[in-house]
Protein backbone atom coordinates (compact mmCIF):
# COMPACT_ATOMS: atom_id res chain seq x y z
CA UNK A 1 0.00 0.00 0.00
CA UNK A 2 1.19 3.99 -0.96
CA UNK A 3 1.87 6.17 1.69
CA UNK A 4 -1.00 8.36 2.06
CA UNK A 5 1.51 11.31 2.36
CA UNK A 6 2.64 11.18 -1.14
CA UNK A 7 -1.57 11.18 -2.32
CA UNK A 8 -2.06 13.72 -4.88
CA UNK A 9 -5.27 15.12 -3.47
CA UNK A 10 -3.43 15.42 0.01
CA UNK A 11 -0.53 17.19 -1.87
CA UNK A 12 -2.98 19.62 -3.57
CA UNK A 13 -4.82 20.26 -0.06
CA UNK A 14 -1.73 21.30 1.69
CA UNK A 15 -0.68 23.31 -1.30
CA UNK A 16 -4.71 25.07 -1.19
CA UNK A 17 -5.25 25.46 2.23
CA UNK A 18 -1.43 27.11 2.68
CA UNK A 19 -2.61 29.43 -0.13
CA UNK A 20 -5.70 30.18 1.17
CA UNK A 21 -4.00 31.15 4.61
CA UNK A 22 -0.96 33.09 2.89
CA UNK A 23 -4.09 35.34 0.75
CA UNK A 24 -5.71 36.16 4.29
CA UNK A 25 -8.95 34.77 3.98
CA UNK A 26 -8.62 31.51 6.57
CA UNK A 27 -7.67 33.58 9.88
CA UNK A 28 -7.87 31.10 12.87
CA UNK A 29 -10.13 28.09 11.87
CA UNK A 30 -12.06 30.32 9.77
CA UNK A 31 -12.97 27.66 6.38
CA UNK A 32 -13.20 24.46 5.82
CA UNK A 33 -12.74 21.85 2.51
CA UNK A 34 -14.35 19.12 1.23
CA UNK A 35 -13.06 16.74 -1.64
CA UNK A 36 -15.08 13.75 -3.11
CA UNK A 37 -12.15 10.72 -3.27
CA UNK A 38 -13.13 7.46 -5.17
CA UNK A 39 -12.92 4.08 -3.46
CA UNK A 40 -10.13 3.71 -6.15
CA UNK A 41 -7.96 6.55 -4.87
CA UNK A 42 -8.55 5.83 -1.47
CA UNK A 43 -8.05 2.27 -1.30
CA UNK A 44 -4.21 2.64 -2.87
CA UNK A 45 -3.04 4.08 -0.10
CA UNK A 46 -5.72 3.21 3.05
CA UNK A 47 -7.42 0.05 3.92
CA UNK A 48 -11.20 0.97 3.60
CA UNK A 49 -12.24 -2.42 5.11
CA UNK A 50 -10.74 -0.39 9.05
CA UNK A 51 -12.86 2.03 10.18
CA UNK A 52 -11.55 3.90 13.11
CA UNK A 53 -14.29 5.14 14.08
CA UNK A 54 -17.86 6.47 13.39
CA UNK A 55 -19.49 10.05 14.00
CA UNK A 56 -23.17 11.31 12.74
CA UNK A 57 -23.49 13.94 10.54
CA UNK A 58 -26.94 15.13 11.48
CA UNK A 59 -29.57 14.77 8.72
CA UNK A 60 -29.73 12.31 5.72
CA UNK A 61 -27.03 12.16 3.23
CA UNK A 62 -28.61 9.13 1.16
CA UNK A 63 -27.45 10.27 -2.51
CA UNK A 64 -23.94 10.14 -1.22
CA UNK A 65 -24.09 6.54 0.43
CA UNK A 66 -20.58 4.43 0.14
CA UNK A 67 -19.03 8.25 -0.90
CA UNK A 68 -15.42 9.14 0.58
CA UNK A 69 -14.94 12.41 1.27
CA UNK A 70 -11.27 14.25 2.52
CA UNK A 71 -12.50 16.91 4.83
CA UNK A 72 -10.90 19.70 7.19
CA UNK A 73 -11.26 19.19 10.93
CA UNK A 74 -13.50 21.43 12.93
CA UNK A 75 -11.79 23.96 14.70
CA UNK A 76 -8.47 23.59 13.04
CA UNK A 77 -6.42 26.16 11.31
CA UNK A 78 -5.69 26.35 8.04
CA UNK A 79 -2.07 27.79 9.13
CA UNK A 80 -1.80 24.18 10.19
CA UNK A 81 -2.52 21.97 7.71
CA UNK A 82 0.48 21.63 5.65
CA UNK A 83 2.35 20.84 8.83
CA UNK A 84 0.06 18.31 10.80
CA UNK A 85 -2.22 16.18 8.12
CA UNK A 86 -3.19 13.81 10.33
CA UNK A 87 -4.75 15.99 12.78
CA UNK A 88 -5.87 18.54 10.44
CA UNK A 89 -7.49 16.46 7.87
CA UNK A 90 -9.75 13.13 7.60
CA UNK A 91 -11.20 11.13 5.21
CA UNK A 92 -14.90 9.96 5.96
CA UNK A 93 -16.88 7.29 3.79
CA UNK A 94 -20.80 7.95 4.09
CA UNK A 95 -22.20 4.93 5.75
CA UNK A 96 -25.11 3.15 4.54
CA UNK A 97 -27.73 4.40 6.91
CA UNK A 98 -27.10 7.80 4.85
CA UNK A 99 -26.65 9.89 8.65
CA UNK A 100 -23.55 8.58 9.64
CA UNK A 101 -19.46 9.23 9.09
CA UNK A 102 -17.02 6.49 8.95
CA UNK A 103 -13.93 7.60 9.74
CA UNK A 104 -11.12 5.59 7.60
CA UNK A 105 -8.31 8.30 8.44
CA UNK A 106 -6.94 11.25 10.36
CA UNK A 107 -8.61 13.47 12.75
CA UNK A 108 -5.88 11.57 14.83
CA UNK A 109 -6.37 13.87 18.30
CA UNK A 110 -10.56 12.93 18.58
CA UNK A 111 -11.24 15.34 16.48
CA UNK A 112 -13.79 15.59 14.35
CA UNK A 113 -15.20 17.35 10.38
CA UNK A 114 -15.70 20.78 9.84
CA UNK A 115 -18.65 21.96 11.63
CA UNK A 116 -19.88 22.98 8.28
CA UNK A 117 -20.43 19.74 7.07
CA UNK A 118 -24.03 19.67 6.10
CA UNK A 119 -23.22 22.71 3.63
CA UNK A 120 -20.83 20.94 2.47
CA UNK A 121 -22.68 17.75 1.81
CA UNK A 122 -26.32 19.32 0.81
CA UNK A 123 -23.77 21.33 -1.68
CA UNK A 124 -22.13 18.31 -3.05
CA UNK A 125 -25.51 16.27 -3.70
CA UNK A 126 -27.19 19.95 -5.46
CA UNK A 127 -23.97 20.40 -7.67
CA UNK A 128 -23.54 16.41 -8.70
CA UNK A 129 -27.00 16.85 -10.07
CA UNK A 130 -26.02 19.47 -12.45
CA UNK A 131 -22.89 18.08 -12.30
CA UNK A 132 -21.50 14.51 -11.67
CA UNK A 133 -18.03 15.55 -12.03
CA UNK A 134 -18.39 18.41 -9.28
CA UNK A 135 -15.36 17.21 -6.37
CA UNK A 136 -15.13 20.12 -3.83
CA UNK A 137 -16.98 22.73 -2.14
CA UNK A 138 -14.55 25.23 -0.43
CA UNK A 139 -15.81 27.59 2.35
CA UNK A 140 -13.14 30.84 3.35
CA UNK A 141 -13.87 34.43 4.81
CA UNK A 142 -12.18 36.79 2.02
CA UNK A 143 -11.82 39.90 3.28
CA UNK A 144 -13.07 42.14 0.28
CA UNK A 145 -15.66 39.86 -0.55
CA UNK A 146 -17.10 40.00 3.59
CA UNK A 147 -16.62 43.72 3.21
CA UNK A 148 -19.02 44.08 0.19
CA UNK A 149 -21.69 42.62 1.59
CA UNK A 150 -21.50 45.54 4.59
CA UNK A 151 -22.36 47.93 1.43
CA UNK A 152 -23.83 46.39 -1.65
CA UNK A 153 -27.65 45.23 -1.78
CA UNK A 154 -27.49 41.82 -1.22
CA UNK A 155 -29.76 40.36 -4.42
CA UNK A 156 -27.97 38.05 -6.97
CA UNK A 157 -28.95 39.54 -9.80
CA UNK A 158 -27.43 43.36 -8.60
CA UNK A 159 -24.28 41.72 -6.58
CA UNK A 160 -23.64 39.41 -9.54
CA UNK A 161 -23.80 42.81 -12.48
CA UNK A 162 -21.56 44.84 -9.92
CA UNK A 163 -18.86 42.46 -9.48
CA UNK A 164 -18.99 41.43 -13.31
CA UNK A 165 -18.53 45.04 -13.83
CA UNK A 166 -15.45 45.38 -11.85
CA UNK A 167 -12.87 44.08 -14.62
CA UNK A 168 -13.67 42.29 -17.66
CA UNK A 169 -12.64 38.21 -16.65
CA UNK A 170 -15.33 37.91 -14.31
CA UNK A 171 -18.43 37.21 -16.77
CA UNK A 172 -16.12 35.01 -18.27
CA UNK A 173 -14.92 33.27 -15.18
CA UNK A 174 -18.35 32.42 -13.88
CA UNK A 175 -21.43 33.31 -16.56
CA UNK A 176 -24.14 31.75 -14.75
CA UNK A 177 -23.23 34.41 -11.49
CA UNK A 178 -23.46 34.93 -8.04
CA UNK A 179 -25.77 33.46 -5.47
CA UNK A 180 -26.22 35.52 -2.59
CA UNK A 181 -27.72 34.84 1.14
CA UNK A 182 -28.29 37.04 3.74
CA UNK A 183 -27.16 36.43 6.84
CA UNK A 184 -27.76 33.62 8.79
CA UNK A 185 -26.72 31.29 11.40
CA UNK A 186 -23.89 29.17 10.19
CA UNK A 187 -22.90 25.48 11.52
CA UNK A 188 -26.69 23.95 10.93
CA UNK A 189 -28.84 21.96 8.34
CA UNK A 190 -30.78 25.44 7.24
CA UNK A 191 -28.40 27.32 6.41
CA UNK A 192 -27.18 23.92 4.15
CA UNK A 193 -30.48 23.64 2.91
CA UNK A 194 -30.87 27.68 1.53
CA UNK A 195 -26.65 26.99 0.62
CA UNK A 196 -27.65 23.89 -1.38
CA UNK A 197 -30.72 25.74 -3.25
CA UNK A 198 -28.52 28.40 -4.30
CA UNK A 199 -25.75 25.92 -5.81
CA UNK A 200 -28.63 24.55 -7.77
CA UNK A 201 -28.68 27.93 -10.18
CA UNK A 202 -24.64 28.34 -9.19
CA UNK A 203 -21.13 27.64 -8.55
CA UNK A 204 -20.61 30.19 -5.48
CA UNK A 205 -22.54 31.32 -3.20
CA UNK A 206 -22.06 34.38 -0.69
CA UNK A 207 -22.84 34.24 3.14
CA UNK A 208 -23.47 38.30 4.15
CA UNK A 209 -21.15 39.24 6.56
CA UNK A 210 -19.79 36.14 6.71
CA UNK A 211 -17.92 33.96 3.89
CA UNK A 212 -18.53 32.66 0.52
CA UNK A 213 -19.05 28.83 -0.70
CA UNK A 214 -17.30 28.17 -3.95
CA UNK A 215 -17.69 24.68 -5.87
CA UNK A 216 -15.93 23.01 -8.59
CA UNK A 217 -14.33 20.02 -10.30
CA UNK A 218 -11.25 20.67 -8.61
CA UNK A 219 -8.89 22.70 -5.95
CA UNK A 220 -7.80 24.60 -8.67
CA UNK A 221 -10.99 25.70 -10.58
CA UNK A 222 -12.86 26.33 -7.03
CA UNK A 223 -10.14 28.45 -5.66
CA UNK A 224 -9.78 30.23 -9.26
CA UNK A 225 -13.44 30.80 -9.02
CA UNK A 226 -13.39 32.47 -5.22
CA UNK A 227 -10.07 33.84 -5.88
CA UNK A 228 -11.64 36.09 -8.81
CA UNK A 229 -14.69 37.10 -6.72
CA UNK A 230 -12.31 38.57 -4.57
CA UNK A 231 -10.54 40.27 -7.24
CA UNK A 232 -13.90 41.81 -8.18
CA UNK A 233 -14.79 42.63 -5.07
CA UNK A 234 -11.26 44.18 -3.99
CA UNK A 235 -11.79 46.64 -6.62
CA UNK A 236 -15.24 47.54 -5.81
CA UNK A 237 -14.21 48.66 -2.32
CA UNK A 238 -10.94 50.21 -4.11
CA UNK A 239 -13.28 52.55 -6.04
CA UNK A 240 -16.78 52.48 -4.95
CA UNK A 241 -16.51 55.37 -2.92
CA UNK A 242 -14.75 57.93 -5.55
CA UNK A 243 -16.86 59.38 -8.85
CA UNK A 244 -17.03 56.63 -11.57
CA UNK A 245 -16.51 57.83 -14.29
CA UNK A 246 -15.64 54.57 -17.08
CA UNK A 247 -17.46 51.85 -16.77
CA UNK A 248 -17.97 48.36 -18.21
CA UNK A 249 -21.64 48.40 -20.00
CA UNK A 250 -24.48 45.86 -20.22
CA UNK A 251 -23.17 46.11 -24.00
CA UNK A 252 -19.60 45.59 -23.30
CA UNK A 253 -20.76 42.49 -21.56
CA UNK A 254 -22.99 41.65 -24.11
CA UNK A 255 -20.07 41.79 -26.53
CA UNK A 256 -17.32 39.86 -24.37
CA UNK A 257 -19.64 36.77 -23.80
CA UNK A 258 -20.26 36.43 -27.68
CA UNK A 259 -16.81 36.88 -28.73
CA UNK A 260 -16.39 34.07 -26.28
CA UNK A 261 -19.05 32.42 -27.32
CA UNK A 262 -20.47 31.95 -23.34
CA UNK A 263 -23.80 31.35 -21.96
CA UNK A 264 -24.25 33.43 -19.40
CA UNK A 265 -27.36 34.47 -16.92
CA UNK A 266 -28.69 36.95 -19.77
CA UNK A 267 -31.73 38.26 -17.07
CA UNK A 268 -28.95 40.05 -14.86
CA UNK A 269 -28.37 42.55 -17.33
CA UNK A 270 -31.04 44.79 -18.45
P1 LIG B 1 -14.94 24.92 11.32
O1 LIG B 1 -13.71 25.19 12.16
O2 LIG B 1 -15.96 24.09 12.06
O3 LIG B 1 -14.58 24.34 9.98
O4 LIG B 1 -15.66 26.31 11.06
C1 LIG B 1 -15.00 27.37 10.44
C2 LIG B 1 -15.91 28.28 9.72
O5 LIG B 1 -15.51 28.96 8.81
C3 LIG B 1 -17.34 28.34 10.16
O6 LIG B 1 -18.13 28.93 9.17
ZN1 LIG C 1 -17.00 30.38 7.92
Amino acid sequence: MKNIFDAPFICEMRKTTANMYRLGWDERNGGNVSYLLTEEEVSEYLDTSKVIRTIPIGFKADDLIGKYFLVTGTGKYFKNVDGDIENNLGIIRIAPDGETAELIWGYKDGGRFTSELPAHLMSHMARLKVDPENRIVMHTHPTNTVAMTHIHPLDDKSFTRTIWGTCTECIVVFPEGIGVLPWMVCGNNEIGIATAEKMSDYRLVIWSQHGIYGAGKSLDETFGLIETVEKGAELYMKYASFPILNRITDDDLRALTKAFNIKFREDFLD
